[in-house]
């Protein structure tokens, strides 16, 4: 106990005699309280506040642990000109022949071994939560908020939802955090001065290669076959009418050990190794190689290979095709069809197709300005056209204006310049074969020995109906 007493006696007399380690103290004093209720509050209730996340780990636990680190920096090596000397070799002699002095030194080595177990402890702990806080969806997506809104928004209304950003832009492994971290912290500064892009650039040309993200969860050695794909579609006329697109897509395989690598995943065998060389947007690629597993390489040009201006080569892989496997930002006609499919917009209003999309395609200001602007639009219309149904019936009309402002709201965001196809999804080819798979193959690419990529339509899928009501496809599968 009297040892106790004294090595605090050392402690506090040491501060007291050291500016450096008194100022430490004061912060370290002052923030703990607020530190230790904040980090109490995060685990018991694991708020999902990216704010107080921010505070904890980017302010009171680095302004602690500089504190801690002044007291013990102050008290070690800025006090008298005496205790410096306990670093020579001649002073630590001195001391240990000297029988009355040694409880000094034993009480400052006891000290240090105290103060550094507390420190690790502590550092530790905030390093933990720290880390675990940096890698979360709240500081990703919520912490810059209107930057990062609109690719939080698309990605909760993905297929990914419930897979963490990091996943695919950190993956596992250190040097890919601290990476992240530097470019972050640069991101950071942006946010900050308001320097960064709006809209946000894509392709992001940092991105960790997919294979190493993707194939964490996805194997395309093991896929096969063909995959059935309908694709449900409002035509704007006064029924509203439903039609289905069916095709069967070759996904094929990236080959295994039982099955050749075939089909749309081919360009992602480990045999097959395409490069390509495109201007900075991926859109135009002239020149494409392709690398066989016993070194025989062909490549196809197009007309178009001299007059792009600088060129990037890269390996293609997921990414080039799945460049919006979460942040998939509707078309105007998607972004409704998928309303009208699960009722959010009713179906019995007549030519809410037509009109939904005639507001939510004009151009806006803000968010509130197109939710105003949608209301007012719709209701004028069918006050007009339609008076007794909505009369009878209101609440068809107020479904379909907050369906239609949501598929306004989910995928425009004019404070970040994104409006409708800001960002191009490369899955297909869109409706002018223009993008996607036609920017390879258009038949256009040829090889020394005349060799095309194909863009025949029987290469990827076959369209067993397009857009007609009840398909007899789909009847048929179903056996009526
Ligand atoms: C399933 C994988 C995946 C997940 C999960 C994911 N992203 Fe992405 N992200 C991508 C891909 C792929 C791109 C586009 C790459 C390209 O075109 O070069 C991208 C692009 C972006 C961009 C650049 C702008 C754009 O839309 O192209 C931002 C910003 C972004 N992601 C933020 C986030 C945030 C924040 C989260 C979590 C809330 C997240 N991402 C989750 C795969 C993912
Ligand atoms: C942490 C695991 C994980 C990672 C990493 C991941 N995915 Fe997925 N992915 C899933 C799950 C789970 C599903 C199925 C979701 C569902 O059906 O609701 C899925 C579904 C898909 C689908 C099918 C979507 C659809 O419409 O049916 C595609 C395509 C896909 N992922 C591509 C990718 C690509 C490309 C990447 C890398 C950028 C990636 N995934 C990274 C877990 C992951
Ligand atoms: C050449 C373009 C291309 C490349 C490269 C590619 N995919 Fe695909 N993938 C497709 C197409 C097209 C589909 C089917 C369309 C759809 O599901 O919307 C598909 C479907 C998928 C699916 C859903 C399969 C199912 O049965 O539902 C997953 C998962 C997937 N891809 C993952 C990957 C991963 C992981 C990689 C990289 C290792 C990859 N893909 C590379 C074009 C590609
Ligand atoms: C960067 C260029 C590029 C892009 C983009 C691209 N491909 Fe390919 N694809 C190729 C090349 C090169 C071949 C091989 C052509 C040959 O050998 O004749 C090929 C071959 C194929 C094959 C035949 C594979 C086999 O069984 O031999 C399919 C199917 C295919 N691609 C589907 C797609 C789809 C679907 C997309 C879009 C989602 C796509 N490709 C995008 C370059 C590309
Ligand atoms: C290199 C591969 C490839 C070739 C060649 C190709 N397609 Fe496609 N096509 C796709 C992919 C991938 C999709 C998107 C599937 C999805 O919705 O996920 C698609 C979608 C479609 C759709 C459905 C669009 C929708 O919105 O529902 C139609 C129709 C279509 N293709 C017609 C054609 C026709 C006609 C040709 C020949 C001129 C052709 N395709 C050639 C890969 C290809």
């Amino acid at each position: 106990m009297g040892n106790l007493k004294h090595i605090l006696d050392a402690f506090f007399k040491g501060i007291a005699r050291s500016r450096v380690s008194l100022v430490g103290a004061i912060i370290t004093t002052a923030v703990f309280p607020f530190l230790l209720g904040l980090v109490v509050i995060d685990s018991l209730w694991h708020l999902d506040n990216p704010y107080l996340g921010a505070v904890i780990y980017m302010i009171l636990g680095p302004a602690f642990m500089a504190g801690l680190f002044m007291v013990f920096v102050g008290l070690f090596f800025l006090k008298g000109k005496e205790e410096v000397r306990i670093f020579t070799l001649d002073y630590l002699k001195e001391h240990f022949t000297d029988e009355t002095r040694f409880a000094r030194v034993r009480k400052l080595i006891f000290l240090g071994i105290f103060l550094t177990g507390a420190n690790l402890f502590i550092f530790s702990l905030l390093g933990y939560s720290g880390y675990h806080y940096l890698e979360s969806n709240a500081f990703c997506g919520k912490f810059c908020h209107t930057v990062m809104e609109p690719e939080y928004t698309a990605y909760q209304n993905s297929p990914h939802s419930r897979v963490n950003c990091v996943e695919c832009h950190i993956g596992s492994g250190a040097t890919w955090f601290v990476k992240s971290k530097v470019s972050g912290a640069r991101q950071l500064f942006a946010v900050a001065l308001d320097t960064h892009p709006r809209p946000i650039e894509t392709p992001v040309h940092g991105l960790r290669p997919a294979r190493e993200t993707c194939e964490e969860c996805h194997q395309p050695e093991k896929f096969h076959g063909e995959k059935l794909i309908v694709n449900d579609k409002f035509l704007p006329d006064d029924k509203n009418t439903h039609v289905q697109t069916v095709m069967l897509m070759k996904i094929g395989s990236a080959g295994n050990l039982a099955e050749k690598a075939h089909g749309i995943h081919w360009h992602v065998a480990p045999e097959n190794t395409i490069t390509y060389q495109s201007d900075e947007k991926r859109l135009t690629i002239p020149v494409v190689t392709l690398t066989r597993a016993d070194g025989s390489k062909t490549v196809f040009r197009s007309g178009d290979s001299q007059d792009t201006a600088p060129l990037e080569t890269r390996e293609m892989d997921c990414i080039d095709c799945h460049n919006r496997p979460t942040h998939i930002y509707r078309s105007p006609e998607a972004a409704l069809d998928e309303r009208l499919l699960s009722g959010k917009i009713p179906r019995e209003l007549p030519f809410i197709k037509e009109q939904a999309l005639v507001a939510i395609t004009a151009s806006y200001g803000s968010h509130e300005e197109a939710e105003s602007a949608i209301a007012a639009q719709l209701t004028r219309w069918y006050k007009a056209q339609y008076s007794e149904l909505v009369a009878s019936k209101p609440i068809l009309l107020q479904m379909a204006i907050r369906g239609t402002q949501e598929a306004y709201r989910q995928n425009v965001w004019p404070s970040m310049n994104i409006g409708w196809n800001t960002y191009i999804n490369h899955i297909g080819h869109g409706e002018n074969f223009d993008i996607g798979c036609f920017r390879c193959h258009d038949d256009m690419h040829e090889s020394e020995d005349g060799q095309t990529i194909s863009g025949d339509c029987m290469t990827c899928h076959v369209i067993l109906a397009e857009n007609e009501e009840n398909p007899e496809v789909l009847r048929k599968l179903r056996g009526e």
